[in-house]
């Protein structure tokens, strides 16, 4: 069966095909050079974006795939959370090319999409388990004790993850998005230069808080500690937190495997440090761990395999989506 998948979230035009639960390929269109100069993402350019590269993109996947439209058993688009215009434009289209082809849609959530990407590391994995989603949108921590079902353990209370990281490096004048030049940048310093706080020390919940270390750093580069040094400490810091709160929630809940999702799992020292924890740890392929249409097509098929329904042709773009629930939600 193969499904074609489409993410316009937010400002990249994701474009994947999958077979089976196997990728055949993908591709992402990137739109950060043109909101570059606003310092953040336009939404209004962003859907003119995706409306302008979403179709010869989607050609180009499938003509590097061999394929033909008349070939697709089913599209998939995500339909929240993100901006409403980008996902409008996405949605519509999967909408629209599903109905001409006479085959279904599947309305997809962003983050479970994301999870899909992650479990490709073992696609036999089954729950319980534990789900990280560390995005530039998202910090979650969910408990997933059944196939869909998704126990929220604790969120960050202010800036998620990848949003801190974009911070950070416009700080320190690196480019957007931020996660990769720090990391890059954090190669050179000392992860131990800088005395960062430790979010939420102490906590016995299981949430997340990162806008603290935002404002220390602008008081850290202020004093005139070294950037890179800055950056390693940042890193560090902010890893630790991640992986301090999953491993204490893993015992809590008796929970050995730990799916780790959302571009901040493209971290190399996020996978470091989880791989000393002893824990089960699935993440996406490093290409599939940042948005990408690919992700939206594996979540289609995981449905697909659970027997559940497409989507209704009704279904609106929802820019707050909540991760759908299970009747054992805590
Ligand atoms: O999942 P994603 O592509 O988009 C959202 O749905 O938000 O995540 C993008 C976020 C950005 O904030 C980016 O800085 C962060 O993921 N990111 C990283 C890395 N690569 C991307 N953060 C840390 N280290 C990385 N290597
Ligand atoms: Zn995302």
């Amino acid at each position: 069966m193969i499904l074609l998948g489409i993410d316009t979230s937010c400002d990249d035009t994701g474009v994947g095909l999958v077979k089976d639960g196997t990728v055949l390929g993908h591709r992402v269109a990137s739109q950060t050079a043109l909101h570059a100069e606003y310092g953040g993402v336009v939404p209004e350019f962003a859907s003119r974006e995706h409306t302008r590269v979403l179709d010869p993109l989607v050609e180009a996947v499938l003509g590097e795939a061999g394929l033909r439209p008349s070939d697709l058993d089913g599209v998939a688009a995500t339909y929240g959370p993100g901006l409403v215009g980008p996902l409008l434009v996405g949605l519509t289209y999967a909408k629209g090319l599903a109905l001409g082809l006479g085959v279904p849609f599947f309305g997809v959530h962003h983050l479970e999409a994301h999870l899909a990407a992650a479990r490709l590391a073992d696609p036999g994995l089954r729950p319980p388990y534990l789900a990280l989603l560390a995005s530039g949108g998202h910090t979650h921590l969910f408990d997933v004790p059944a196939e869909g079902r998704y126990v929220l353990l604790g969120a960050t209370r202010d800036d998620a993850a990848g949003e801190a990281f974009d911070k950070v490096a416009r700080m320190l004048g690196l480019g957007y998005p931020g996660g990769p030049w720090i990391a890059e940048l954090a190669e050179q310093g000392d992860d131990r230069a800088v005395p960062f706080p430790i979010p939420l020390k102490g906590q016995k919940g299981y949430d997340f808080s990162f806008s603290g270390l935002k404002t220390a750093a602008a008081r850290f580069l202020e004093k005139g500690y070294a950037k890179a040094d800055l950056a390693a400490s940042f890193e560090r810091v902010v890893v630790e937190s991640l992986v301090e709160t999953v491993v204490r929630a893993a015992r809590d809940r008796g929970r050995r495997a730990v799916v780790v999702a959302g571009g901040v799992a493209a971290n190399a020292r996020l996978r470091r440090r989880f791989a000393e924890t002893g824990l089960r740890l699935l993440f996406p392929p490093p290409d599939l761990a940042t948005d990408n249409g690919a992700m939206v097509a594996l979540a289609a098929w995981d449905r697909i395999r659970r027997g559940q329904s497409p989507s209704p042709w009704g279904l609106e773009a929802t820019p707050y989506a909540p991760l759908s629930h299970g009747p054992d939600v805590e």
